[in-house]
């Protein structure tokens, strides 16, 4: 969800207007993959490089994300979306933290969609996390493969990505999803992201369908 600052420039806003709008602006997309039974989405809100931000900008964001939580859960709930967190949030303010666990409490039994939600994730922290735990869990290292690996990853339990869409234009992955990423196909558009709407999202689906994956294999008919 790239381009909240620039989009509040653009419109001689204060940036975190622009935090505040693109937060508001996940709900939108989230139900609209709901409504296409897509299995899971993952929305990256605040990577382990975002605390070089200002403590001002940081804060308004897990503010918005606060008060995301609390007017959303009761939909979500009844929706049923799951809510799932990558992450190392034990860094995160405890209010941002208590409002995650409550949400997550809350939708645990839900199976309609899953949504995974970004928070002080950066893929080579979790790689490394992952690491920790298969030490700490003392799990025989020459046991480990690429299947088995995943369940040491934030996002145990989660299928690999199909898709990664990264907004405003910016093409690079920046630390996200990195295991999880090994055979998605990427689409960069322009829009920022408080600007996306559901009818740039079918678009990008549009053309995701029309891509051929051979996983490094080769295509039907060759
Ligand atoms: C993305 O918007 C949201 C977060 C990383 C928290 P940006 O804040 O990166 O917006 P730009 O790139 O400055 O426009
Ligand atoms: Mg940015």
């Amino acid at each position: 969800m790239d381009g909240n600052g620039r989009w509040a420039k653009s419109r001689h806003l204060p940036r975190h207007l622009g935090h505040k709008k693109g937060i508001k602006n996940i709900i939108k997309i989230l139900y609209e993959c709901l409504k296409l039974d897509i299995f899971c989405v993952s929305f990256y809100c605040f990577s382990t490089e975002n605390w070089n931000r200002p403590q001002d900008e940081i804060d308004h964001l897990f503010n918005y994300l606060e008060i995301f939580f609390k007017e959303n859960i009761r939909e979500l709930q009844e929706k049923g979306v799951k809510i799932h967190v990558s992450g190392d949030i034990s860094k995160l303010p405890v209010s941002t933290k208590k409002t995650i666990f409550d949400a997550k409490e809350a939708t645990k039994n839900c199976s309609n969609l899953i949504f995974n939600i970004c928070l002080n994730y950066g893929g080579r922290d979790e790689i490394i996390r992952a690491i920790k735990k298969i030490e700490e869990e003392k799990f025989d290292v020459k046991k480990l493969n690429e299947e088995n690996f995943k369940l040491f990853l934030d996002t145990k339990g989660l299928p690999d990505v199909d898709l990664l869409i990264r907004t405003s234009g910016e093409e690079r992955i920046s630390n996200f999803l990195l295991y999880e990423l090994a055979y998605a196909e990427f689409i960069f558009n322009e829009l920022y992201w408080p600007q996306y709407t559901i009818k740039a999202f079918h678009e990008d689906l549009k053309i995701y369908y029309k891509r051929t994956r051979r996983f490094g294999g080769l295509s039907d008919g060759n």
